[in-house]
């Protein structure tokens, strides 16, 4: 059986894309008619953005677990659901079923009730890639509660954050995770974030690693034991909570250009049916396919295109416990062959550093299952993008380059595997529903090209399905942050490029976000990080181009304190950066400074820091409004 849905031509392209447009409630209302609903719509959508409120399927009720899991039982039963591949490649893989998932969704949705767990309730998942991560996922979804994952790598006090700023009650998580030769003592690294926490009430633990913990009696249980109890009670099925259509589903906490995190609220249908639509078209998934998304489930792109967009498809998603590098750079490949896989998505810091390794770790690989490549996450750049054509793809894989973020849920501009044409760095054109303008500093249409190119920031001009809806606890920062810097435009960040056939190319962020790695990382929070060490008086961090993470973290502080050498405090920013954020903010390049250049009104010039960083210390433009030119010089001469 196929999907009706599927576009399979450019002409059908052209047709939905038209429709989408010209009459987006009876495009969407069609779409909708394809999945299971409790009770249908009264209305498929209404809008603003200037408050901003944003409803799709609206009256609507459901539960997307039912999208997901019963709807498949009569004729995917045996199909696996998903397939698990651990990070030890002598360890045995897992298959779970549709059956075997139901049945685990179930069973553990009766455990987080059964530990008071209700509607509505946020419950923070700080797990590895392990099947009992989707488990704990869609088990949240089953009972309404709102989950909020947190990527492996976030440290003690990233998590206190959220938990205090999600008012999470509850916490699923694992004594340790395995990520190449490293164990990660997750639950310890909660144990830290739950010091003085008063609004916790349970921590429920699975076994992955036998890392020696503490369980606190009256607040920790072990998952296994309590999936026993209900299992003695003899609960086997859970019912599905009915869900307004505009009930949060999710929860996921993400870096803005200021400030702390913001938790980015998906809603359950206009979530459910968005990743659906673009996971079926964009990499034209077919019944059986086993898809290989390499992201962490602690990002957007594994909520979407692990477990929901597959999930809800009735597909076959693999899951990947550990890293591309262990315990060779040949890992993914082996995987490739191990599960004849069909469809690779990653990202193009993963490609360019499997890149690095040469053709060696590709020898004696098969590879001939991959159909379709994707990636995300950042640009990808030209000599990448070709290396995974030729290497990977063996030049007969369409790749799609997929462009979207943690706020719009899914897929937003992309190709669509050999359906639409692919063009090396551009993610091309708008999926159906979706209406990308680009806009200059004042908010007016860009209408004039630049060498043969329109150029300005990216803004889309009405909601998608998945549109995020707010961001918790805090409306007026979602308005602030996306709605408001031009009237009535949703703001991406991302500055792009437009052809005349109207494909896009993303140029990356313009505003104060980094893309390290493909994490989304504040220059902000990062300097707030650095400045929380003592002796440190002052930072600016930015960003500067990296060859294998694409950006890298470049910090410049100003230190006063006497203690140890250069080299000592370096290693000292870096262990405070580590404790507030996590490893993966850590600066790649820390320059000791006298001062900072910056306006008379006390504003750092960036761009010159930037330019500094970049190395391109000619060219640094006006510099005359600067409180102190000299302090440019120093810099510019000055050691990392
Ligand atoms: C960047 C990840 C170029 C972009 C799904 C965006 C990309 C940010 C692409 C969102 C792409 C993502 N080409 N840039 N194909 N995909 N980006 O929230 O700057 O982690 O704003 O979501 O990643 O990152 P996020």
């Amino acid at each position: 059986m196929s999907y009706p849905y599927q576009i399979k031509s450019l002409e059908q392209y052209k047709e939905a894309y038209k429709q989408s447009v010209d009459n987006p409630d009876l495009f969407w209302g069609n779409i909708g008619g394809y999945f299971q609903w409790k009770r249908r719509w009264e209305k498929v959508l209404e809008w603003n953005f200037t408050e901003p409120k944003i409803e799709w399927y609206k009256g609507a009720k459901l539960n997307i677990t039912e999208n997901c899991l019963d709807r498949h039982l009569k004729t995917l039963a045996n199909t696996p659901a998903i397939i698990w591949e651990p990070n030890d490649p002598e360890e045995h893989h897992r298959v779970i079923t549709y059956k075997d998932l139901y049945t685990k969704v179930c069973q553990f949705a009766n455990v987080l009730k059964s530990n008071g767990v209700k509607k509505g309730d946020r419950v923070c998942i700080y797990m590895g890639m392990i099947p009992e991560l989707a488990i704990a996922v869609l088990a949240c979804a089953r009972i309404g509660a709102i989950h909020s994952v947190i990527f492996g790598g976030f440290s003690a006090q990233s998590i206190a954050d959220r938990l205090y700023d999600a008012q999470a009650e509850y916490i699923v998580t694992c004594d340790g995770a395995y990520r190449g030769a490293k164990d990660i003592p997750l639950k310890s690294v909660i144990d830290d974030a739950l010091i003085g926490n008063r609004t916790v009430k349970r921590v429920i633990v699975c076994t992955r690693t036998r890392t020696a913990v503490s369980m606190i009696k009256g607040r920790d249980v072990w998952w296994e034991d309590e999936v026993k109890k209900v299992e003695t009670l003899g609960l086997v099925d859970c019912p599905a909570e009915e869900m307004d259509a505009e009930d949060p589903l999710f929860i996921l906490y993400t870096s803005g250009s200021t400030g702390k995190p913001k938790g980015v609220v998906h809603a359950c249908a206009g979530y459910m049916v968005y990743t659906n639509y673009t996971f079926v078209n964009v990499f034209q998934y077919q019944r059986g396919d086993i898809h290989f998304c390499t992201a962490d489930i602690g990002w957007i792109t594994g909520h979407s295109y692990i477990v929901y967009g597959p999930l809800s498809a009735g597909g076959t998603s693999l899951m990947f416990e550990g890293i591309p590098t262990w315990p060779d750079a040949g890992r993914f490949w082996d995987i490739i062959d191990k599960f004849k896989v069909n469809i690779l998505y990653t990202a193009p810091t993963a490609i360019r550093s499997l890149m690095g390794f040469g053709l060696g770790p590709l020898q004696g690989k098969n590879l001939s299952s991959l159909k379709i490549l994707g990636t995300v996450g950042e640009p990808i750049n030209e000599e990448a993008w070709h290396w995974y054509d030729e290497h990977i793809g063996k030049k007969k894989c369409p790749i799609v380059d997929t462009w979207w973020q943690t706020e719009t849920g899914g897929i937003l501009i992309s190709n669509l595997a050999g359906v639409t044409l692919a063009k090396p760095s551009w993610a091309t054109l708008p999926m159906p529903g979706v209406q990308p303008i680009l806009v200059d500093e004042n908010g007016k249409e860009v209408t004039e090209k630049e060498d043969g190119l329109y150029k300005g920031n990216l803004c889309i001009k009405a909601p998608w399905p998945s549109t995020i809806r707010t961001t918790y606890g805090d409306h007026e920062r979602c308005k602030k942050n996306y709605f408001s810097t031009y009237e009535n435009l949703y703001f991406t960040g991302d500055g792009a490029l437009k052809d005349e056939e109207g494909n896009y190319r993303i140029t990356g962020r313009v505003d104060d976000v980094l893309n390290v790695s493909g994490h989304r990382i504040g220059t902000a929070e990062v300097e707030n990080a650095i400045n929380m060490h003592a002796g440190v008086v002052e930072s600016a961090v930015v960003g500067y181009p990296h060859d294998i993470k694409g950006q890298g973290i470049y910090a410049y502080v100003i230190f006063q304190g006497s203690h140890g050498d250069e080299a000592m405090r370096r290693k000292d920013i870096l262990q405070t950066v580590t404790r507030i954020i996590g490893a993966i903010a850590k600066p790649d390049k820390i320059q000791f400074v006298s001062g900072l250049p910056k306006t008379r009104s006390g504003k750092i010039m960036r761009r010159i820091l930037r330019k500094i960083a970049e190395g391109e210390t000619q060219n640094l433009g006006d510099t005359t409004t600067l409180l102190d030119p000299g302090v440019v010089e120093e810099i510019k001469n000055g050691k990392i």
